[in-house]
């Protein structure tokens, strides 16, 4: 493995106009306005022109698909590194429909690998913290670099499968790579068929938040400015070959989390719905990021959850032209696939 100390000057980031690929975007052109930064998004349901409004005269956007090998090539050999959000990210519907989890996810990564193999280009690989599965309720054991592979369902394959590729041209090809696992992400521009957006804004059109199940999962929450810092660091000073695990210490049960927004909107503590647990739902993500924090000196910003939920509900509340087009959808595609109170 091989440590670069090296700043980028034109970047291409996959996924830009999803959740967390615009925060990066919007971090890279406000932070370090030397850099170039090219966007490629396909604009699936979860891409959104909107979330690159204010820096869109200062980026190069095509839409297109990271599996259209052509495309990709043309853009690869224009840049000196790659940072690679794009995907199909959401659980509930890679349950419902695995097809394009597949596509996207596993022959999507291989397509940008092949590109950046053949220009030597940097590649940064985004993946999460559920390909190593799931983890016992009130254990001490967290998921570290070593944690051996066990996905659970198909959204978390792909990732895992795509994680595998990585590895493998790094070793067979000497493709300059390196990968993040982050945990639960949360902050403005998340699409609203997600946990913590889904349920302010059922808040503010006074509708009920929907809890899986009986709500004891626990998600490692880190707020996506805190995940978007770090993968720039392992970019600029990760080493080549290595795997980062980002997490901020964020354990909470879902649960609790419903109890501080219906707090947080005046509301009373049972004002919620259990509904349809999700198939084989995951019951615990925790990260140990203590390597990433030695190595490379990062370390979250967000250290209080509620003030970061705060920020994140006044988000919502200031930019619902953002997220209402998507809300009417986002809620039938639960009824349809069979969401039901308990
Ligand atoms: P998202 O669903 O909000 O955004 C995904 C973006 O990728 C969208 O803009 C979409 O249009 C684009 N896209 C999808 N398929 C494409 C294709 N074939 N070609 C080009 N663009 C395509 O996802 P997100 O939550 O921002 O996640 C970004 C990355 O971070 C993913 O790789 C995800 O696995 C990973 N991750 C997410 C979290 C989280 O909590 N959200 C945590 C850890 C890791
Ligand atoms: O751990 C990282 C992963 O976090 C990322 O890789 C995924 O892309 C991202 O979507 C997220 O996966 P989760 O499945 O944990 O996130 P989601 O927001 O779908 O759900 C969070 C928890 O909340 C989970 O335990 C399911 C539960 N849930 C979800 C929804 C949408 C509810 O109880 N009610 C809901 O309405």
């Amino acid at each position: 493995m091989s440590t670069e100390a090296t700043t980028p000057t034109r970047v291409l980031v996959t996924g830009g106009a999803g959740f967390i690929g615009a925060n990066f975007v919007h971090h890279i052109v406000n932070r370090y306005p030397n850099v170039d930064v090219v966007v490629l998004d396909a604009l699936t349901y979860a891409g959104n022109r909107e979330s690159l409004a204010t820096v869109r005269s200062r980026i190069e956007f095509v839409v297109g698909d990271i599996g259209d090998a052509g495309l990709v090539d043309d853009l690869v050999r224009r840049v000196d590194a790659v940072v690679h959000f794009a995907a199909e990210s959401h659980n509930d519907n890679s349950l419902a429909d695995p097809r394009p989890f597949i596509d996207t996810n596993i022959v999507g990564t291989f397509t940008l690998l092949q590109a950046v193999r053949a220009h030597g280009v940097r590649y940064h690989h985004v993946s999460t913290d559920e390909v190593y599965g799931d983890l016992p309720l009130a254990d001490p054991l967290r998921f570290t670099e070593s944690t051996p592979y066990n996905p659970s369902g198909p959204y978390s394959a792909t990732k895992a499968a795509g994680d595998m590729l990585v590895r493998a041209w790094t070793r067979s090809f000497g493709v300059r790579a390196t990968i993040s696992n982050c945990s639960n992400n949360y902050g403005p521009y998340q699409h609203v068929e997600k946990f913590i957006p889904r349920q302010i804004t059922n808040l503010i059109d006074g509708i009920r938040p929907r809890l899986y199940g009986a709500g004891t999962n626990v998600r490692d929450w880190i707020h996506v400015e805190d995940h978007n810092r770090a993968v720039w660091r392992v970019l600029c000073a990760g080493s080549v070959g290595r795997t980062y695990l980002i997490g901020a210490n964020g354990e909470l049960d879902n649960r609790t989390v419903i109890a501080a927004l219906l707090e947080e909107f005046g509301r009373a503590p049972d004002e919620f719905d259990q509904v349809t647990d999700r198939p084989g739902h995951d019951v615990r993500y925790a990260v140990d990021s203590s390597a990433l924090r030695r190595e490379l000196g990062w370390t979250p910003q967000y250290l209080d959850f509620r003030d970061g939920l705060r920020s994140t509900i006044r988000w919502y509340r200031d930019n619902e032209q953002w997220w209402r087009p998507d809300k009417v959808a986002t809620e039938a595609a639960y009824r349809r696939n069979g969401e039901t109170r308990l």
